[in-house]
Order: structure tokens, then sequence, then C-alpha cells
């Protein structure tokens, strides 16, 4: 883990409300693992709000570089969609686990819940697709306008959209498409709020034979292990999110113990 200063290399509006800010900052793009995210300051030199770091997926990796996939919905977010290229942004990383690709595994099936579930999908579809795995990028929204653009993904990716108000691809919640597209992969990875978690944790159809990682997100202070702010169960005992995690084998959580970081306890 470093704590460095990254240089913007562009920082572009995606979707309605999600940015794309790519970073020059090789002590942690090297070292970096789809799945894994970093803590970014999001306050500039002299200002003290927002106190607190704000956790980011690692959205794209590319040598020295990576990008971070953020929505401008606060204070923090919303100075992060100010910064301009050749600004600089104070990061550190890398954190946490990042997702594991088995030797047996073929076919991968990788769950975006909502705009910003999709974050670590991408960098990780890059690295399945670069080991010669199939991968289908499946990515559940309210409607087509904040869907992530499939000419930012993989050739050889397939892109399968699932929106509420039936705008676009799939009529139907994701875990609806879930249960529909898992029967045809081996292995299913995923990124999105808590009730999508529970949903598929209780689908025993989807789970019977498909190993299953998933990314949380939880409110966290320090990032690294320090506040103990991001402690949940699992069946091994108490766990960090931010170091043990954020990505755990589905069935170690027990989920009716876990807090929506958004709605509260569910
Ligand atoms: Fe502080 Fe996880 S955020 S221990």
């Amino acid at each position: 883990m470093k704590q460095v200063v990254a240089r913007v290399l562009s920082n572009k509006k995606l979707s309605s409300g999600c940015y794309v800010m790519w970073l020059e900052v090789p002590e942690v793009a090297l070292m970096v693992k789809p799945g894994q995210f970093v803590m970014v300051l999001c306050r500039g030199e002299g200002q003290t709000s927002p106190l607190l770091r704000r956790p980011l997926s690692v959205h794209r990796i590319d040598g020295d570089r990576l990008a971070l996939l953020y929505a401008a919905v606060g204070q923090g977010t919303g100075w992060l969609a100010g910064r301009k290229t050749g600004g600089q942004v104070d990061v550190l990383g890398p954190l946490g686990n990042g997702f594991t690709i088995d030797a047996g595994a073929k076919k991968l099936l990788l769950v975006g819940g909502g705009a910003m579930g999709i974050a670590p999908m991408i960098a990780f579809a890059d690295e399945a697709v670069d080991k010669g795995l199939e991968v289908t990028v499946l990515q559940g929204v309210r409607n087509a306008d904040l869907l992530y653009p499939q000419d930012e993904l993989p050739s050889s990716v397939t892109f399968e959209a699932a929106t509420e108000d039936g705008s676009v691809g799939r009529k139907e919640f994701v875990t609806g498409a879930i249960a529909e597209l898992s029967p045809d992969h081996d292995r299913i990875y995923a990124c999105g709020p808590i009730p999508m978690y529970q949903a598929i944790a209780g689908n025993t159809l989807i789970l019977s034979s498909k190993p299953t990682q998933v990314c949380l997100e939880q409110m966290m202070a320090c990032g690294w292990g320090v506040c103990y702010g991001c402690t949940i169960k699992t069946q091994n005992g108490l766990a960090k999110v931010c170091q043990d995690g954020p990505v755990f084998d589905i069935n170690d959580v027990v989920w009716d113990s876990v807090v929506d970081p958004r709605i509260g306890r569910v």
C-alpha cells in the first residue's frame, strides 16, 4: 500500500452522473489487481472537508495508469468531477484482496448491479479476456441512461443488459437475468448492492454448482484495517471488508447480518 499523488490524465463524463478518471500512478497501477480499491482524498490542499477518503474500485488498469469510475453525488465526488487534466489527486492503495480465477474456470458471468456496480467488472473482464476465458458482462440498471457504454468493453465480451423499465435489454431485475444466464456459465462474479447479493445467496438454483465471488461495498473510514468500521459477520467469524475483502465467496458471508450502507439494516 502506498500513499501517492497521482496525475490526472483525463476526467470525463460517461453517462448520467458517472465519470471516468484516468490517473498516472505507477506506484499503485503496477501492483493493483481487479477487485481491489483505492482510498481517494476528495479535497484540495488547505481544505478540511470532506475529512475521510472515499473508497473507489479500480475500474481499469493499463500499465502505469489506472481508471476510477465514480458517480458525482456529493461534496467529495463533486470535487473529483472538477479535476482537470494535469491536476493532482492523493491516492492510497492498492487495498483489499481482489477477484481470483481458479484453474477450472472457462466461462465467466460478470455482474454489475447498478451504474456503479460495473466499476470493478471492466478491469476484471480485461484480465479474463487476456487469459483466454469466455466472458459475459451483465449490467442491471433502472433505465438505458445508466448503462455502461458497450464500446468501452473488450470486443470479445458478450454484453447483456437488464433494465427495470425495459428501455433496453431484458425487462427485469438483474437477479432474474442472473438466474437465466448462470446455467451457461461456470463462475459468477458480482458487484452491486447488498439486497442483490442477498437475493443471489437465497437462490439455490443459481448457487447450486456455481462458485460465486462478490465485491462488497461498505462504509469505510480508514480502508486498511485500523478502524474496524467495516466489520461484517462471516462463517469464519468477523471479517474486515477493507482488508479481508472486499471480495468474498458468497457462501462465506452471513447475509442477514450485513448492513446495506445505502439504506440501513436490511
Ligand atoms: Fe477501517 Fe475497514 S475501513 S477497518
